[in-house]
């Protein structure tokens, strides 16, 4: 019987994805990628991917832009953390390395946003390196054809499967190897509804054997789902809305969103203390939730009708025209959110 990693190879070449605008052998196109990739779809990767290679064509343009820059370009994609990180590991490439990315995955894995993983990744489609990768999609395949039970993200699976994964790697071809892995999981061996007739180590499955397909990868441990109230007050006049440029970190971390009203404060007197701004009215709006990775947060946004827009005399602070939305760097619900307001007599002006 073929190895592994012989029958994933020859599967690749015939069944697996090509022509993705990243396979390309230059390290700053597929670290690009891998980065955006991280938690995002390909589909939903492909046109961020266009748009951001068109404004930053190269390393240098990159490191050399204001981060708002890459925050606007990203916004929508989520995981802001990401933009960020990128944008100090281009800055670091510059830096420490000449503008040229390191070809050595534990080199590339010291850089910001690079873990171990995407390192191997970036390496291996760049030059061939023969680097194991261990993302989501892989964890689930190995952990079903291997019939390896327990979370893969607690530290002791997690060891083993990368042991395994190394013990795995072809002496050669091992980016092809790698976008195998990646393919088998995104197409094939999905989390739900895995096409199991189609898979080319189907014969050699633990999982499909013993027909535990289905609780494989063992779930993480359960545990109580956070909630979090937040108020957000759409403050608006003459048809712009003030924005408030988010801290570096928490949630949407230096992103433009609305100003956050503190839990129990009377909204009119904080508004105009807050802002020196004279309200003429106060409208709650429907609350809607939007879902983190860690935590659900329910937004209650108050529409916050001001005499005139008044001058911001703080950095943090911005008077957005509502039809230029698509300028600011915005979290996508907070957008989602105005869009939809704009849609209304009172924020267009008329009466
Ligand atoms: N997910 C992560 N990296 C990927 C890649 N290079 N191609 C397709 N999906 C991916």
């Amino acid at each position: 019987m073929n190895t592994f990693a012989e029958t994933l190879i020859a599967w690749q070449r015939g069944h697996g994805r090509h022509g993705l605008p990243w396979q390309v052998r230059d390290a700053y196109r597929v670290w690009l990628s891998e980065i955006m990739l991280q938690q995002t779809q390909v589909d939903t990767v492909i046109p961020y991917y266009g748009r951001f290679l068109a404004r930053f064509p190269d390393l240098p343009s990159l490191a050399a832009a204001p981060v708002e820059d890459v925050l606007t370009l990203w916004s929508g994609l989520g995981y802001y953390a990401r933009a960020r990180n990128l944008h100090k590991c281009a800055q670091a490439v510059m830096d420490r390395h000449g503008g040229a990315f390191p070809a050595d995955p534990a080199v590339l894995a010291e850089l910001p946003g690079i873990g171990r993983s995407t390192a191997a990744a970036i390496s291996a489609f760049s030059h061939g390196t023969r680097a194991a990768i261990l993302d989501g999609n892989v964890k689930r395949v190995l952990t079903r054809c291997f019939g390896i039970d327990g979370f893969p993200g607690s530290k002791n699976v997690e060891n083993a499967l990368w042991t395994l994964a190394e013990s795995l790697l072809p002496a050669r071809d091992v980016d092809i190897y790698t976008q195998a892995q990646m393919d088998l999981g995104a197409t094939v061996c999905t989390r739900g509804r895995p096409a199991c007739v189609c898979c080319p180590v189907a014969e050699r499955c633990v999982a499909l054997r013993d027909g535990r397909v289905g609780e494989l990868p063992t779930p993480r441990p359960k545990k109580v789902v956070r909630e979090r109230d937040g108020r957000f007050a759409v403050i608006v006049a003459d048809g712009a809305v003030l924005l408030e440029r988010r801290p570096p970190t928490g949630i949407w971390g230096g992103l433009l969103s609305l100003p956050e009203l503190p839990e129990d404060a009377d909204t009119a007197p904080w508004v105009s203390t807050r802002f020196g701004l004279t309200v003429r009215k106060v409208e709650r709006l429907a609350g809607f939730r939007h879902v983190f990775t860690h935590f659900t947060l329910n937004l209650q946004p108050e529409l916050v009708d001001v005499a005139t827009p008044g001058a911001c005399n703080e950095a943090t602070l911005l008077w957005q025209p509502l039809d230029r939305l698509d300028d600011a760097a915005l979290p996508a619900p907070v957008r989602k959110l105005l869009l939809q307001l704009t849609q209304r007599d009172l924020l267009t002006g008329a009466d």
